[in-house]
């Protein structure tokens, strides 16, 4: 399994920024990855300073500048159904399977629970890092299992939820393990009998004007995808990673004081008390000077899509350190005008301020 040296890895993410990996591999079994390991710890020997990225399929990524390194790209396959009982299927996925063909294929077989999380780029074994979420449904709400090649210690490790720690685009991969496994395949727990979700409001909207007259999860997932396309910018015509930022909470006291300055702010109770605000709005109703929104901005090629403030765009040839400087920009000006601190979501590899 030799590495690729000065490899480009502009097709490598959706947004398709110009970046050069020192070297690069695919690898789609345990076997291989095993053996990719080994030449990075021989390589690295000889230059500590050299570094490892693990990659999917490059939708919750920006990279700023070459990448020093070696990036794995995680291409394992198969779908294989592992166990039933009276309510669920225990599906497993390896990590290397396209997400949004993953749910069409559980849609097909009427295995029911991820049909909300239809159309979200990248591949199966990302969806654990941030418990990818859409439409009132999280990947948490689905998962049953996981198993993850320990880098340093050379084992595979079985993760369940509970060691997972999910939270809101949150998880113990993207934190305290970061960058110390690599995920080989996913277990899920779906439902023989569907439990419909449409509580999130423009769901069912959607499926009125679609004039569907009996709920299936074929139907939502349709007006998921409708949804979806009609919002977010697609990534082969526009560079982006989806919502750059997440949506912040903050306390309900808080809340009711910007309410007061601001009628309009949207946001949302959690189940704690606190209140999630929309980001979108808050970037929407502040800009780089008092007349002019940060929503449609652009500056070179690095912007703000203008039908989505959350979501940073590339119009062609922007680099990482200039979108990384404009969503620093956006993050200071939403935390002086509202006093609310914003939190990237988007992976973010060698960007400095
Ligand atoms: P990558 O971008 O390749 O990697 C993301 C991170 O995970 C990196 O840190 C990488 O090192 C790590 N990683 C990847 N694979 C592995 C592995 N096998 N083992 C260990 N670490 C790994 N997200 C949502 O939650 N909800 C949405 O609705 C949503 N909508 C989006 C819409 C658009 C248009 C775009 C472009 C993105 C959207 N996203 C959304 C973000 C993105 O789709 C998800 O975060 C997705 O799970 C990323 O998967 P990926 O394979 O592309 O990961
Ligand atoms: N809004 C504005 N202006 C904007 C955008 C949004 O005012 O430019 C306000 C509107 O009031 C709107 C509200 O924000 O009703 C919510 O917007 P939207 O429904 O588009 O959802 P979002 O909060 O911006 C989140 C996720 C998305 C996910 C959708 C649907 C985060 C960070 N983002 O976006 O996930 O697809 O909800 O569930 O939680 C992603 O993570 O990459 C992603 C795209």
């Amino acid at each position: 399994m030799p590495f690729r040296e000065n490899i480009s890895l502009g097709a490598c993410t959706s947004f398709g920024i110009h970046s050069i990996a020192r070297y690069f591999s695919a690898f789609s079994t345990v076997d291989d990855l095993q053996e990719l390991l080994m030449s990075v710890e021989q390589l690295s020997s000889a230059d500590s300073r050299l570094k490892t990225l693990i990659l999917g399929g490059g939708s919750n990524l920006l990279l700023c500048g070459d990448f020093n390194g070696f990036v794995l790209k995680n291409e394992i396959a198969g779908i294989i159904e592992v166990h039933e009982d009276n309510e669920f299927v225990y599906v497993k996925a390896g990590a290397g399977e396209n997400w949004h063909r993953f749910v069409q294929y559980c849609i097909s077989r009427d295995w029911a629970g991820a049909e909300n999380l239809s159309l979200i780029p990248g591949n199966v074994g990302a969806s654990p890092m941030q418990n990818i979420g859409a439409y009132g449904v999280e990947l948490e709400d689905i998962f049953w299992g996981l198993e993850a090649w320990h880098i340093k210690e050379q084992k595979l490790v079985t993760f369940t939820k509970t060691d997972c720690a999910f939270g809101y685009r949150e998880s113990v991969f993207k934190r305290k393990f970061r960058d110390q496994f690599v995920i080989l395949n996913v277990t899920f727990q779906l439902r023989k009998k569907p439990r419909f979700n449409t509580q999130y409001g423009a769901i069912e909207q959607e499926l009125a004007l679609m004039g569907v007259k009996e709920l299936s999860i074929k139907a939502i997932a349709d007006a998921v995808i409708r949804i979806r396309s009609s919002k977010l910018p697609d990534p082969a015509v526009t560079g982006n990673a989806g919502s750059f930022f997440k949506n912040p909470s903050i306390q309900a006291e808080q809340f009711a004081a910007l309410k007061k300055s601001y009628p309009n702010i949207v946001g949302y109770p959690n189940s704690d008390g606190t209140i999630k605000l929309a980001a979108g709005w808050l970037i929407e109703n502040t800009g780089p000077d008092s007349t002019t929104s940060w929503k449609g901005f652009r500056r070179g090629d690095a912007g703000c899509h203008s039908r989505q403030a959350l979501v940073l765009v590339n119009y062609g040839n922007a680099s990482g350190q200039e979108v990384f400087h404009l969503s620093e920009e956006i993050l200071q000006s939403v935390k002086s005008t509202f006093g609310v601190e914003l939190e990237r979501e988007v992976n973010v590899v060698g960007c400095e301020l």
